[in-house]
């Protein structure tokens, strides 16, 4: 236990730093049991029928496929089970696609003429799932064969902690801020690390990011300014990824302004809520103007896709359907078709730093599991039809 002394609530600067250092102490006791015994998180294997899924073909394919010998049996076999590593799915997509006559239909990444997709998730409404949706989109590209990209640009840093990285404990190393800072900024390709989900790469985030927010404030940096640095930074690395995820701070900052200034395409996640609906009103008439600005100081904005997410959607609440019909009858199919329904199969997922697709299925009640994962994978589905359309594939 950490010794519970009095606070020393004098100087209110002091009491912050106490308080913090308590946390700290609290929080690096709390994770060092929670992932005992070596800190670091691993992703579950995945059953024969959720490979044939995700790759797509049934489970009589997959049988012949390793009796033949093309695709090699997956290490883990208990009790005539198969149980793949997200890597084992990634290797067995790679034979596959060597022999398929379709080009793309294993390996799904993208050919040089076809243009790296920067999909930004952005609302400065807190809580409106954000992170959430970002770590879900990466979870379901990235099981697909897509290179993926997440950047972090919340200084908070709960994206960096769900993809295994705690920024609040010993995480010191180098972050996107490295990447987009003025002062003698290192290469992206040095900032961006692989996580332990095999596919997906992250730029993480930790506190000292905020101060791009105060830099940019005060630095006139004409042939670089502020809204061309994430964008730059992103060309660095361009050729390993197919797709890059910014997830957004709730504030509309210079980070956020510079993200959107690097992306192709513009999802705002919103929770259908009186309150959500009219703040997320104010933002896109702040990011509006923003926009302008920007474009005025010489950045091109052009998104292939500008779509509003409704999130922890709840088909039996009166009130917030009736908020989503009215957004759908406002803006038709700028809002998407596939919503992310609300469950605690998702936020029982999240409080483990985990996605729904992390969870095994029977580990939870199977109905809430397959509600959540459905709404998951129809939200990524029509995510990637957007990128293919992007692409000229369909
Ligand atoms: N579909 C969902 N069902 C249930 N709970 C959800 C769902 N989506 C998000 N949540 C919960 O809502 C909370 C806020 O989500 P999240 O952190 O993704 O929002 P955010 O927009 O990134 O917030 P912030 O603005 O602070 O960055 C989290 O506790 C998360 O577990
Ligand atoms: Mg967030």
């Amino acid at each position: 236990m950490i010794p519970v002394t009095p606070l020393d609530t004098e100087r209110p600067s002091t009491l912050a730093t106490e308080i913090s250092e308590r946390l700290n102490a609290a929080i690096r006791e709390h994770l060092l049991s929670a992932f005992a015994p070596d800190n670091t998180k691993r992703l579950r294997s995945f059953s024969a029928p959720e490979v044939a899924e995700l790759l797509g073909v049934s489970g009589q394919f997959m049988r012949k496929v390793h009796a033949e010998g093309t695709v090699p049996e997956p290490q883990d076999i208990r009790s005539g089970r198969r149980h793949y590593t997200a890597q084992e799915i990634l290797n067995a997509r790679e034979i596959l696609e060597r022999s398929s006559r379709t080009k793309g239909r294993y390996v799904p990444q993208r050919s040089p003429d076809e243009k790296l997709q920067v999909w930004q998730l952005m609302n400065f409404k807190g809580g409106s799932s954000k992170s959430t949706s970002t770590i879900h989109l990466a979870h379901y590209f990235a099981l697909r064969g897509y290179r993926v990209l997440v950047v972090d640009l919340d200084p908070q840093g709960s994206l960096t902690s769900m993809c295994g990285i705690s920024p609040e404990i010993e995480f010191d190393g180098l972050t996107i801020y490295d990447a987009i800072r003025y002062d003698d900024p290192v290469d992206m390709a040095e900032v961006v690390r692989e996580t332990y989900f095999p596919g997906l790469s992250i730029a993480p985030s930790r506190l000292i990011l905020s101060e791009f927010e105060t830099e940019s404030a005060v630095h006139s940096n004409p042939d670089q300014p502020f809204f061309t640095r994430i964008r730059n930074a992103l060309a660095q690395v361009e050729e390993d990824f197919d797709l890059v995820l910014l997830d957004s701070p709730p504030q509309l900052g210079f980070l956020t302004i510079a993200g959107m200034a690097a992306a192709s395409s513009l999802i705002v996640p919103l929770t259908p809520s009186m309150l959500d609906v009219s703040s997320t009103a104010q933002f896109l008439e702040l990011a509006g103007a923003y926009m302008g600005v920007i474009e005025d100081a010489g950045a091109s904005l052009q998104y292939d896709h500008f779509k509003f997410l409704i999130t922890r959607d709840e088909p039996t609440d009166v009130p917030s359907q009736q908020l989503t019909s009215f957004m759908r009858a406002l803006f038709q199919d700028r809002v998407m078709s596939a919503t992310a329904l609300k469950s605690t199969a998702i936020s029982d997922a999240t409080m483990l730093k985990q996605s729904i697709y992390e969870v095994v299925r029977s580990e939870m009640t199977r109905a809430t599991y397959d509600r959540a994962k459905g709404s998951m994978d129809a939200v990524g589905n029509e995510v990637e039809r957007m990128i293919q359309q992007s692409w000229g594939r369909s």
